[in-house]
């Protein structure tokens, strides 16, 4: 009997270990910093603002950051790390080379918590509660962002070379990229809508304005031509906004833009080019409120993706170095 009920409390107290360590976003919470950091919320907003103010594609670009943060290792702020002897930093992986921006602004939110509480915060953290802010600075939906990450001592550029989707992409390598991190379909797409806001460089959607004629509207690549030489090498750099209408916005006219054969990127209209990904796009254009609840539970999902918790990881003092 006594051998029973041991085994009983045995599988009990494994199955709780198993959930446990099994949902590694077991220990994020919304209200992780209230004691040790009251101020936190109102110190990163008003840093976000005023970059925003100072020049709105910033809310993208922080976005962004926060993307490729956590599709490499992890929501870990190793994106932010610089080179050092011991190791070549993600910056200059290849979907981030010329691309990626904000680290000053990261930098300038790091100062500021920092000055509010000292060695509190991560700066993995940091990016989370950046892209809600630009989020809603820009127009979109708010939510309560999950807190507790710990910053990685390490950053990988083999992994951000390998699993940052590029705009080459077709629909199944973008639905795979996602499924491998725990994101659905349904999530993916949702995800994109965030090229509502933001540029692009003519080097990532060259191919598509000059090959692309059969599914992208003729005057749009016309439009973009101008801006976006056929020569490799040439205007390289020269921006355009992802979503032609409303680039500093956070709306749904992403979604209207791939109904109308309108994505800049290959890897956008992929989303709406007669498979299995149409009808979501379609609901999200014609349903602001469904895009921005799947939006915005999809960011909570990607926010968890393997994140450095308990006695992993450091708080950095600098973002762009180890302690
Ligand atoms: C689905 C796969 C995705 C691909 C293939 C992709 C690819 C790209 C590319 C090529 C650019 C332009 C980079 C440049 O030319 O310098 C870009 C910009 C951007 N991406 Fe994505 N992206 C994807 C998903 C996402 C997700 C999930 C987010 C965020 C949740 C995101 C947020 C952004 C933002 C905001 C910009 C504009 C950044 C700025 O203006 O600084 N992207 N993306």
């Amino acid at each position: 009997m006594a051998s029973i009920s041991f085994s009983f409390k045995g599988a009990i107290t494994l199955a709780i270990l198993i959930v446990f360590l099994g949902s590694s976003s077991a220990q994020l919470s919304t209200n992780f910093y209230s004691k040790s950091c009251p101020n936190l919320f109102t110190t990163v907003k008003s840093v976000v603002n005023s970059a925003i103010q100072n020049e709105a594609r910033m809310g993208a670009s922080l976005l962004r950051l926060f993307f490729h943060d956590c599709f490499v290792n992890g929501c870990d702020g190793s994106i932010l790390l610089d080179d050092t002897s011991s190791f070549t930093g993600e910056k200059r992986a290849l979907p981030n080379l010329n691309s990626v921006r904000g680290f000053n602004v990261v930098d300038n939110i790091k100062s500021a918590v920092e000055k509010a509480c000292p060695g509190v915060v991560s700066c993995a953290d940091i990016l989370a509660v950046a892209s809600r802010d630009s989020v809603v600075i820009l127009g979109g939906p708010n939510w309560n962002v999950k807190l507790g990450r710990r910053d990685a001592r390490r950053a990988s550029l083999t992994a951000a070379n390998n699993n940052i989707p590029p705009p080459t992409s077709n629909l199944n390598a973008l639905i795979s990229s996602f499924n491998s991190l725990g994101l659905s379909t349904k999530d993916m797409v949702a995800l994109s809508g965030a090229h509502t806001i933001g540029q692009a460089r003519c080097t990532s959607f060259r191919a598509r304005i000059y090959n692309e004629t059969n599914n992208l509207d003729s005057s749009l690549a016309q439009t973009r031509r101008g801006n976006c030489p056929r020569v490799a090498g040439v205007g390289d750099n020269n921006l355009a906004p992802l979503d032609l209408q409303t680039s500093t916005a956070f709306d749904n006219n992403y979604f209207r833009n791939l109904v109308n054969r309108r994505g800049l990127l290959h890897s956008d209209q992929q989303l709406f080019n007669g498979g299995s990904t149409d009808s979501i796009v379609r609901t999200y254009s014609n349903n602001a409120n469904t895009f921005t609840s799947d939006f915005v539970a999809a960011m909570i999902k990607m926010g968890d993706i393997r994140p450095l918790t308990g006695s992993n990881g450091e708080i950095r003092k600098n973002c762009r170095r180890l302690n």
